[in-house]
């Protein structure tokens, strides 16, 4: 297969970056359809002149956001179209049944806000105070003050943390890959394994390398970290997939090492406020503020549709963070920070969250109730909007739902290596609880 991929070295764009956008397009300009199979990384590097680990880096990319799928040892297939492509042709795609391609079932895999519990009269309001002061005259960098008060108050009361210091993000996989850009390039960064595929692509994206470090039901196993890491990425609150949370002796573990060994630890607590009934564990940015940049975002709490998030962590790191903004002209956007603000203003977030969390919590209930109808067992603490349900074999389980217009993910998808731990990731915030409760019946029955 002929595909256009034009690669400039002189652009500054990272060659990844440039091969996963040529990809997209090729998709999107119907030169690949749904079911082809991509080159593989080797061929496809010594094709275009660049190594396996900018093949891999952009594969990888397009994995995370759910346009190819990919087996060890089978190769990597386009599953689904970019929008703006023609109706694709093409035959039935590998390991999902047909007219099944991500997004398009009941959605009921793992990191979606659960929209239906926001407000609409509240989101509206805030929107229109958000409109109210004069529009900036000049970019922030660090974002606005009025966002940073109501972080600071935010942190203070849902997650025990007080910040000396924040930046404003476009949301945590930004900050991801703004942070892979502050590490020493061609460093070596742990990661979980399973974990967020998002984060491990904008990390190889960088140039940095990836050392996979395992989860074991009490989180990141610190004992296999590898010696000389520069940063370690976790998500210690509600582990992302497996939904446990890192025990305290873990957490205390991990932030020592990185005060011997010199490592950041990133701290991504994307879900972090949605515990429903047991309390917080300390955070890592609280034990250990001089090595940890804590990274939250209200993509979770509320919605994407606001794009910001924030980042506490150590003075020089804040300082470099700052200059490479300021060097590159990189920002978040203000006026998704000034709704966030307008809705931390009068109460209205606090009130939210307490109502997201009972409904949540009734959610899971459900899912409780569905899996124990099948005879499954879940795993995963009581928190966040997905857990992990055993199910006897996982591809088969993937594939059933899909039959039945459901979109669930498997495990094996979040492993950088053979996977090592199976299940499904059921998340459970998206559409109503009437609509769940349908899904939940159909997945099971
Ligand atoms: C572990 C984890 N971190 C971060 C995010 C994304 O956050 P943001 O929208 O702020 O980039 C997600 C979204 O699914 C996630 O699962």
């Amino acid at each position: 297969m002929e595909l256009p991929l034009p690669i400039d070295r002189a652009s500054g764009v990272p060659l990844a970056v440039q091969l996963a956008d040529g990809l997209r397009g090729a998709a999107a300009a119907g030169i690949l359809r749904p079911s082809d199979r991509l080159p593989s990384t080797r061929g496809l590097g010594a094709t275009l002149g660049v190594s396996r680990t900018v093949t891999a880096a952009a594969y990888d990319q397009l994995l995370a956001e759910g346009w190819v799928q990919g087996r060890v040892g089978a190769g990597t297939y386009v599953t689904a179209v970019p929008p703006g492509a023609g109706t694709a042709a093409g035959g039935p795609v590998p390991g999902r049944a047909a007219g099944t391609a991500p997004g398009t079932g009941y959605p009921l895999d793992p990191g979606r806000p659960c929209v239906a519990a926001l407000d609409r009269a509240m989101w509206r309001r805030a929107w229109r105070a958000a409109a109210e002061p004069e529009p900036e005259d000049r970019p922030r960098p660090d974002g606005l003050a009025a966002f940073h008060s109501a972080v600071t108050e935010h942190l203070l009361r849902h997650r025990g943390l007080a910040p000396a210091d924040m930046l404003s993000t476009a949301g945590t996989s930004a900050a991801v890959a703004e942070l892979a850009r502050l590490l020493p390039p061609g460093s070596t960064v742990a990661v979980e394994e399973p974990g967020y595929r998002r984060a491990v692509s904008a990390l190889r994206a960088a140039g940095l390398r990836i050392a996979p470090v395992p989860v074991d039901a009490d989180g990141l196993v610190v004992t296999e970290l590898p010696i000389g890491c520069a940063a370690v990425y976790t998500t210690p609150a509600h582990q992302f997939p497996t939904a446990v949370r890192t025990a305290a002796a873990r957490r205390v573990a991990l932030v020592e090492r990185a005060r011997d060994e010199g490592f950041l630890v990133i701290e991504d607590d994307y879900d972090g406020e949605l515990r429903y009934d047991v309390a917080p564990l300390p955070l890592l940015a609280a034990l250990a503020p001089e090595h940890v940049v804590h990274l939250g975002t209200a993509s979770k709490i509320l919605s994407p549709t606001l794009g910001v998030g924030w980042a506490v962590g150590p003075a020089p790191l804040l300082a470099a963070w700052r200059d490479l903004r300021s060097r590159t002209g990189t920002r978040p956007s203000p006026a998704g920070q000034r709704v966030f603000a307008a809705l931390a203003a009068h109460g209205d977030l606090t009130r939210h969250l307490r109502r997201l969390r009972r409904e949540l919590r009734e959610r899971r209930e459900l899912v409780l109730a569905a899996a124990g109808r099948a005879g499954w067992t879940v795993r995963g603490d009581p928190a966040g909007a997905h857990l992990v349900l055993e199910v006897p074999d996982e591809t088969a389980a993937v594939a059933a739902a899909a039959r039945r217009g459901l979109d669930v993910r498997g495990l094996a998808g979040y492993h950088e290596g053979a996977p090592r731990t199976s299940g499904l990731v059921l998340g459970y915030a998206a559409g109503t609880r009437a609509e769940l409760a349908g899904a939940l019946d159909r997945l099971v029955g």
